[in-house]
């Protein structure tokens, strides 16, 4: 392989569409910039020797990360696989995450370190040191007692990108309470599943946050959804944008009202390292989300270990995972992950393109963010706009840049690392999943990077690509990704589901977690995802389950049958294609239809579902018991034999 050293280009003379085309044809490789090497946390020969160290004593491996957090009271074992698949990270250990993230700190020199920068989309900011931090999560630990919320009670959290989710969290976190976050987008029916299922006694929100130039009443929301949670005893509300809201159901109470009586200080509690953290939803195949369960010890084991060597993170940098603290990525690497490596975290209200598609770029400047970690959606979508954007910015700060929730286009790779990186930033494109927790397939800036490709596993992470019986594929084969070994931010399983978790992700190939994806893996070894095998959407990385769409069509009165299927995008990755049988005697004109189904699924489920298309059949293709083919329709849709799409279906 040729290997090319990154270095600045003379613009001048390479034009760049020429250097894409030619880095495209040439196929060639990028190798890490010596000076970032030099400093960096993990060199070649560390990298190496860590690899070598996971690959003999994976314990030990990740005993040593351990050494990096708090324990009140050390480890008994590092792994037990007694009950397998239901595997024990650091048993015997207490810890608690929120005493990693913010009170070790505060003896520290970090004490007064700026935790968080928020940005609001009207461009005002609010900057929270860790010992600011510190005492709200302690002041929110205090309000959670006052209410009775023990260890082990679930709090559901819908609220924007708002530096007090990271307070609610940690809080929760100090007391022992699980969270379960979900995502401000998702609707009344979305919000109210999820609490019910949780059975949630808490509910905190927010009056209105900004959005694409408009203030979105979150409480609202809620109201619609409270009509039927029977668990919930209160709702904490923040006033944040001053609208009116509607107090009056005696379950509401405002956050700063509780906030004031409450002390500063709070014993957090000593927690074992595998008591769980918080519940995520995510969507699976069936037509009901799953809740995907992280630990307070091997979680923050592994999250921590990773953004440290991923993102090489310093003392001095600013780090910015413009994600949502909504779905993992925010809750791993915007929220739990930086603050236990005791970095500055950047969090974003509003909207990438808002008032212009030059605003990340600007924030980038306005801050000397070091580190920036984004979707391939975003990039793509802020490709479309051109490169003058990013041109009017100073970027020279960032050093290191990273995507994350579906497969990055080489076309996109290039031009992310051309002109947001300036060719001085290597891209980290981490693959991992809500259940993995932590990155799992990923460089580190010591790593020769190839354009499209994740690389290969993080150390002390066996992941693989296989045959439907297990068997490695050959290079350049399209397969199965597993997981071979246990990893420490492992999901503890489903919640209230064990069998569940054990079907989903242990049985179809036994004694491998089945990752629901495809990749290929090149004479390297390098890997490059697919998409998902399984009947699972990826629209701008977020994850739709089909089922869930035809589930929320057909609950309209009108639809009869429904089938969903994922179709390419060029910005979004996968958008939703529709397929809907009626029932007899409907009459409306199709245009009508397509609007009113496109909102129900929107009221059901938010406006996270992108409805590309929605095609009226008279019949679907079925099996003999009467199971709706997908795989025929996707077939068809794309122009393919249906033997082209077997590694599609699971
Ligand atoms: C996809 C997001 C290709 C994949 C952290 C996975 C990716 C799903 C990548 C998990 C990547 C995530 N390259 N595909 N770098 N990262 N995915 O649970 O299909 O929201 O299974 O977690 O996103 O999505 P989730």
């Amino acid at each position: 392989m040729e290997v090319v050293a990154m270095k600045k280009k003379d613009k001048e003379s390479q034009p760049e569409r020429e250097t894409t085309e030619a880095l495209l044809a040439e196929g060639r490789v990028f190798r890490p910039l010596p000076e970032l090497v030099v400093d960096a946390n993990l060199n070649p020969n560390d990298y190496e020797e860590a690899v070598q160290k996971a690959r003999h004593d994976l314990e030990g491996f990740w005993e040593e990360a351990a050494e990096d957090l708090h324990w009140f009271k050390r480890w008994d074992k590092v792994l037990d696989r007694s009950e397998a698949p239901f595997f024990k990270w650091f048993v015997g250990g207490k810890t608690n995450i929120a005493y990693n993230a913010l009170d070790r700190h505060i003896t520290t020199h970090r004490k007064n370190k700026v935790a968080i920068i928020h940005e609001r989309e009207d461009g005002s900011r609010e900057r929270l040191t860790y010992y600011d931090l510190y005492r709200e999560a302690n002041r929110f630990a205090n309000v959670l007692k006052s209410l009775g919320i023990q260890k082990g009670d679930r709090v559901a959290i819908y609220l924007p990108n708002i530096p007090e989710i990271a307070i609610v969290m940690l809080g929760c976190a100090k007391v022992g309470a699980i969270h379960s976050v979900v995502y401000a987008g998702f609707s009344a029916a979305a919000l109210r599943e999820r609490i019910n299922h949780a059975e949630a006694r808490l509910v905190v929100t927010v009056d209105g946050f900004q959005r694409n130039g408009k203030t979105i009443r979150l409480k609202e929301v809620v109201d619609e959804a409270m009509t039927a949670c029977p668990s919930v005893e209160t709702v904490i509300v923040i006033q944040r944008m001053g609208v009116e809201v509607d107090m009056s159901d005696g379950r509401y109470l405002w956050f700063h009202d509780l906030m004031k009586g409450e002390p500063a200080s709070f014993e957090t509690m000593a927690m074992d390292a595998t008591d769980p953290l918080y519940i995520l939803y995510t969507s699976g195949t069936t037509g009901k989300p799953k809740g995907v369960v992280h630990c307070h010890g091997g979680y923050g084991v592994g999250i921590t270990r990773t953004l440290k060597w991923v993102f090489d993170i310093k003392e001095t940098d600013i780090f910015w995972c413009a994600a949502d603290p909504g779905w993992v990525t925010g809750h791993s690497y915007i929220v739990y992950g930086p603050l236990c490596a005791g970095t500055t975290t950047v969090m974003y209200e509003g909207h990438p393109l808002f008032p212009g598609p030059d605003r990340m770029w600007q924030i980038i400047e306005k801050y000397g963010i070091n580190i920036l970690y984004t979707a391939p959606t975003t990039i793509r979508m802020l490709m479309r706009f051109g490169s003058q954007h990013p041109k009017k910015y100073d970027l020279s700060t960032l050093r290191i840049l990273g995507t994350v929730g579906e497969p990055i286009n080489p076309e996109a790779w290039v031009w992310y690392y051309e002109n947001i990186g300036n060719h001085n930033c290597p891209i980290m494109d981490t693959w991992w999943q809500t259940e993995t927790g932590m990155f799992m397939v990923t460089p580190t800036p010591c790593n020769v990077l190839k354009p499209g490709s994740a690389f290969k596993p993080f150390p002390g992470v066996h992941v693989d690509v296989v045959d439907a019986h297990g068997e490695p594929v050959q290079a350049g084969k399209g397969g199965y990704v597993v997981v071979k070994e246990p990893w420490p931010a492992m999901l503890q399983g489903l919640y209230k589901d064990p069998e569940k978790y054990k079907e989903v992700y242990w049985s179809k190939i036994p004694g491998m977690y089945l990752a629901g994806d495809i990749a290929t893996k090149d004479e390297d070894g390098y890997f490059r995802f697919q998409g998902r095998s399984d009947d699972v959407l990826n629209t701008a990385g977020h994850r739709i389950g089909t089922a869930e769409v035809e589930s929320a069509l057909v609950s309209h009165k009108y639809v009869a049958e429904a089938a969903c299927i994922g179709v390419p995008d060029k910005v979004k990755g996968e958008v939703a294609k529709l397929f809907v049988t009626l029932k007899e005697g409907v009459e409306e004109d199709e245009a009508t239809l397509v609007n009113e189904l496109k909102a129900h699924v929107r009221k059901e489920l938010g406006p996270i579902v992108v409805i590309r298309e929605i095609s009226f059949e008279s019949k679907l293709p079925k099996t003999r018991s009467g199971k709706i083919m997908r795989r025929v329709l996707k077939a068809r849709e794309l122009g393919l034999s249906e033997g082209d799409l077997s590694t599609l279906d699971d």
